[in-house]
């Protein structure tokens, strides 16, 4: 238990990683906001408020979840909300690669430069990324605007580590394991819970001396 941790806003959170990460934070004590575009079920029972019709890939819902959080301070910030396509070469639908671009990589910055003036000295913020925005590790090709996006959020999450790091503010860069949720079919060799654990565990390990560094939630370095 990390008791420093207070305040918790995750975004993506009404299903999958991102309603497991509300769950294991309301499990450690904190006071948990969950983010998303439609509440469901289980987000409403797990939360202690939600804010909904939040699109991350959108200026307007991003000003709207500033204000509903205003003067509200955070301890943590976990931009999770995400997208997967996959892109054949000679037939990559653009329009899919600049949504991925969007949410993926645009929608963290977007929500952490609109909810910076309320991140805490010593807060901390996490990106949810992959492992497949690692352009050393890419052994396969393919999933052209997914590993794109990846890449592309991984670049702002340091220049975010280098600009926040004289508020006392440190950026973690996370990739969750192949895990059991709705954006790899219920594929996956760890549940959602377990991913969940494993990333707040990399969190708290997460200080102004590593901020800005890619890992895997089982505790591994990720090359860029
Ligand atoms: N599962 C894996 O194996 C895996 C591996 C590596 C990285 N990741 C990353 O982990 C994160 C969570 O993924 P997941 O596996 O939990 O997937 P998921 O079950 O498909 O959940 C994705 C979440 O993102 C939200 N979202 C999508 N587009 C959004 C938008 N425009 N605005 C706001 N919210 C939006 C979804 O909300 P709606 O219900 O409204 O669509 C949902 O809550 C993603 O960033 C993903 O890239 C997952």
């Amino acid at each position: 238990m990390n008791s420093d941790i207070q305040t918790v806003v995750v975004t993506g959170a009404n299903r999958g990683i991102g309603l497991a990460l509300i769950r294991e934070y309301k499990k450690r004590g904190a006071r948990v906001i969950g983010i998303c575009r439609k509440p469901s079920a289980a987000l409403e029972d797990s939360a202690d408020s939600v804010i909904t019709n939040i699109d991350v890939g959108t200026d307007d819902g991003v000003a709207k979840l500033a204000k509903a959080l205003e003067g509200i301070p955070i301890d943590l910030l976990i931009n999770n909300a995400g997208i997967l396509s996959n892109e054949q070469l000679g037939d990559i639908n653009y329009h899919s690669v600049i949504e991925q671009l969007n949410i993926n990589a645009l929608g963290p910055l977007r929500v952490t430069e609109a909810l910076a003036a309320g991140l805490k000295p010593g807060a901390k913020v996490a990106m949810i990324t992959s492992r497949m925005g690692s352009i050393t590790d890419n052994g396969s090709g393919g999933y052209y605007g997914y590993r794109m996006s990846k890449a592309a959020l991984n670049a702002a999450a340091m220049s975010l580590a280098k600009d926040l790091k004289t508020r006392e503010i440190a950026v973690a860069i996370l990739h969750p394991g192949f895990v059991q949720t709705e954006m790899v079919g219920g594929n996956g060799d760890i549940s959602p819970d377990i991913a969940a654990e494993r990333l707040a565990q990399r969190i708290d390990d997460t200080t102004l001396d590593n901020s800005g560094t890619f890992w895997h939630s089982n505790g591994e370095q990720l090359p860029w």
